[in-house]
């Protein structure tokens, strides 16, 4: 069947399962910003007819992120993606030189750089270990605590592996020994029911390129007591926590793929990406030896599956994958030539060898039960002939 496949769709076909990296934007996305860019103008801080229409529907779209993530609307503050989330939460809430921040050694880079940049300004961090499965140990995260720790920063879910943060219990710990929690929800973000309250967060970053609405635009939940200091200055935009004329086509969007994202979780969509997800994993595991799930025991978003493969190179196996049309990555990243294992599936404990033999699929609500065939014929095809190539050369 799959060989049948392969002679047909090989030249012709290309699917994406590269949904981490960023989802397509939705058709109903786009039809709610173009208005924006073709025939409405106004800024949102004017106060004539034009300028009031635009912060409505600024106000308007904020209110469908708030609802997402069961905020007020007033807590929200838009940036320019996750990583400006991320790093408003760590420099508008750690001006101490002093302070000590908790955070983990599998968070993104907009998390890691920047608590690396305080330690260059005389703060301290402890970045929490994981075991094999991707999850802190809570008491790690109790031993780490300090009388100086100002902030504590932990991802809901993990780009590379999927693997979900028990973030209620460390927002109870939060919360009892009053330190500020911030959770980079970035990848959870329409995948996971989201309630503020009920994690008890001070801060959650989110970003609408990673649920189908545009690249550029994200949120900073910041919860109404917190003094957040801005980063940039200029105008009182935001209620002077992010000065800068707002990017209303894309606010709009953002809007709108966030009220999406929250109906995905009633109207089978989310289901359905799941059932996906665990075929692709289910027949993969199947069809090829030598193979498991990174972070296969813990909880993990339903869209992601992380796999290592036994006997294959990595970076060979993602250049015949693509070559063969399936857009993937991989578990190291590759500059200038140099190819880096990934961090997170270090952290994890596994090898070089088995880090870099490491693939993400990621789905997105676009994908379909026959791109999940293709992308197992594919698979299975490259890992055969790769394995049977290396065999031969020993
Ligand atoms: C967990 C996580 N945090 C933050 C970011 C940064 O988001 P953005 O691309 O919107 O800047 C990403 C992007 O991959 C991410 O996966």
């Amino acid at each position: 069947m799959c060989a049948k496949l392969q002679l047909i769709d090989r030249e012709t076909r290309s699917v994406y399962m590269d949904a981490n990296a960023t989802t397509p934007l939705l058709v109903e996305v786009f039809n709610a910003m173009m208005p924006w860019y073709l025939s409405r103008v106004g800024n949102a801080s004017s106060g004539h007819t034009h300028g009031r229409a635009v912060r409505a529907a600024v106000e308007e779209a904020r209110q469908q992120v708030a609802d997402l993530i069961h905020c007020n609307r007033l807590e929200l503050v838009f940036t320019s993606g996750g990583t400006e989330a991320d790093n408003l939460a760590i420099f508008g809430t750690v001006t101490e030189p002093g302070a000590h921040i908790i955070t983990t050694s599998i968070e993104h880079h907009a998390v890691l750089h920047a608590v690396e940049r305080l330690e260059q300004h005389g703060c301290t961090a402890t970045y929490l270990p994981v075991g094999e499965n991707g999850q802190i140990q809570i008491d790690d995260l109790r031993r780490a605590l300090r009388p100086n720790t100002r902030l504590i920063s932990v991802m809901m879910a993990n780009n590379e592996t999927g693997v979900l943060q028990p973030v209620e219990e460390i927002g109870r710990i939060a919360r009892d020994r009053g330190i500020l929690f911030h959770v980079d929800a970035v990848q959870a973000a329409g995948k996971v029911p989201i309630d503020v309250k009920k994690i008890g967060c001070d801060l959650l970053s989110i970003s609408a390129h990673k649920m189908h609405g545009p690249p550029g635009i994200g949120a900073l939940y910041v919860r109404e007591d917190i003094n957040l200091v801005p980063m940039f200055y200029g105008g009182g935009h935001e209620l002077g926590r992010r000065a800068g004329t707002e990017n209303v086509a894309a606010i709009v969007g953002f809007g709108k793929a966030a009220e999406i994202a929250l109906n995905g979780f009633y109207d089978g969509s989310v289901t359905k990406l799941e059932h996906l997800r665990d075929e692709l994993e289910r027949r993969l595991l199947h069809e090829i030896g030598d193979a498991g799930v990174n972070g296969a025991r813990a909880p993990r978003v339903l869209n992601t599956v992380n796999l290592w493969f036994g006997g294959v190179e990595g970076p060979r196996l993602l250049r015949q994958l693509d070559e063969m049309g399936l857009s993937v990555s991989g578990g190291s990243a590759c500059t200038a030539g140099l190819c880096l294992p990934s961090h997170v599936l270090l952290a994890m404990g596994l090898s070089i060898q088995k880090a870099s033999s490491s693939v993400r699929f990621s789905l997105s609500k676009q994908t379909t039960a026959e791109d999940v065939h293709f992308a197992i014929c594919q698979v299975s095809g490259a890992i055969e002939q790769l394995r049977a190539t290396s065999s031969s050369r020993c």
